[in-house]
């Protein structure tokens, strides 16, 4: 049994929830903080997309990160959670009129822009009130990430950024504008990475672009690599935080910075993913003709990952010492994907077991939907359950 679990304590709410571990996430957070802090133009943005639980939020807030944000939405999420205006960064290729707007109106830090399109509805917006606008440019650098095709974003068939060859006369252009102000380039070359040779490549692409731009006097002071480390989904308890040192050293050795250059990262699923798990209720044990199904609560509505990307997440049952036998677990959906996994042992199950599924903090909670009318999944912070 999870040591990590209070099971008695869980059983006062109702399943499925999320369940975060704030002891753990603060831990991460300090480590972040720690294995960055080690250099001086580092920054991290948290990725919100990955959660926004407000409690969730409001705790990475507390720990001098910025806020990387993809919508208005998560714009005021942020600002409600105390991040900073200036430390929120705002990325995505549909921004729409009013979550401009917004983003000028409150002086955020950066936007980062992903089309000429788009430069030019930002720098008639701020004209408009007479700011200035900052911008990076974010880059599709054509690098191909070792990760799920679905979580690739560099690659140069995706839809994301601008081409490296059209950077210099979008640079020139933006220059043009005096609503504008160029303070970056920005990138992101894919999510759930563990290959760090990943990011060296995406160093020496940088390095390359940089060399390109100088040679046309072209300078910037920030360098946004996004986001994208990933975690342990099979073996969460061998690595609960990921590997913030390799990757922070990684960029630090392989990118090539101008004078006074600041390097800007976005974390999202390497802060969250491990102190979350989604908590269900085992509803019947079911024996099929070659197998046994553990059918709970949860579905893909809790939690989609498992069937958009074929995510295998840990999955223990918290309730039982009982030796184990195999199952396969299945939610309660009425789709054939509703699946979290095939064939896994898991401690002998009865009705009411509660089953954890691990590694739920990033990308979980957030993406939950109400398909078959189902009630949204709760989330609760360890102090909840004091
Ligand atoms: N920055 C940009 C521009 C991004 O597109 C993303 C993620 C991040 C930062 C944060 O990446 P992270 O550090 O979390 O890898 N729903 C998928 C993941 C989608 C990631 C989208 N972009 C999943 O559940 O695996």
């Amino acid at each position: 049994m999870q040591k990590m679990f209070s099971v008695d304590k869980f059983n006062t709410v109702q399943t499925p929830f999320y369940y975060y571990d704030t002891q753990l996430l603060r831990k991460t957070l300090k480590t972040i903080q720690e294995e960055s802090g080690k250099y001086p133009n580092f920054h991290v943005h948290y990725a919100v997309k990955a959660n926004a639980n407000p409690k969730v939020l409001r705790i990475i807030s507390q720990h001098e990160l910025g806020a990387d944000c993809v919508s208005g939405g998560e714009i005021k999420a942020a600002l409600e959670a105390g991040f900073p205006s200036d430390g929120i960064v705002y990325a995505g290729v549909g921004k729409s009129d009013w979550e401009i707007k917004l983003g000028i109106e409150n002086d955020i830090q950066c936007f980062n822009v992903e089309s000429t399109a788009e430069l030019d509805v930002i720098a008639s917006l701020a004209k408009e009130v007479g700011k200035v606008a900052r911008v990076a440019f974010r880059i599709n650098p054509n690098i191909g990430a070792h990760t799920h095709a679905n979580i690739t974003t560099g690659l140069a068939e995706n839809k994301f950024g601008i081409a490296m060859q059209d950077m210099v006369p979008v640079i020139e252009h933006a220059k043009t504008l005096d609503s504008i102000k160029v303070v970056g380039l920005h990138f992101h070359i894919g999510s759930q990475i563990l290959d760090m040779g990943d990011f060296k490549a995406l160093c020496n692409r940088i390095n390359e672009l940089q060399a390109q731009l100088a040679q046309n006097n072209i300078y910037v002071d920030n360098i946004n690599v996004g986001g994208g480390l990933g975690v342990s989904y099979d073996n969460p308890d061998r690595e609960l935080i990921p590997d913030f040192k390799s990757y922070f050293k990684t960029y630090a050795t392989h990118l090539r910075l101008r004078d006074g250059q600041q390097v800007h990262f976005e974390l999202g699923r390497a802060v969250v993913a491990q102190c979350g798990s989604l908590i269900t209720r085992l509803l019947y044990v079911k024996q099929g003709t070659y197998k046994q199904f553990a059918i709970v609560d949860a579905g893909m509505t809790d939690l989609i990952r498992p069937a958009l990307y074929q995510a295998l997440h840990k999955i223990q049952n918290i309730s039982s010492n009982e030796p184990a036998e195999t199952y396969d677990v299945v939610g309660p959906i009425c789709e054939s994907s509703d699946v979290f996994a095939k064939a896994i042992d898991l401690n002998k199950c009865h009705r009411g077991d509660l089953i954890a599924i691990r590694s739920a903090g990033a990308y979980g909670e957030i993406m939950a939907s109400s398909y078959n009318c189902r009630p949204l999944p709760k989330g609760y912070i360890s102090e909840d359950f004091k």
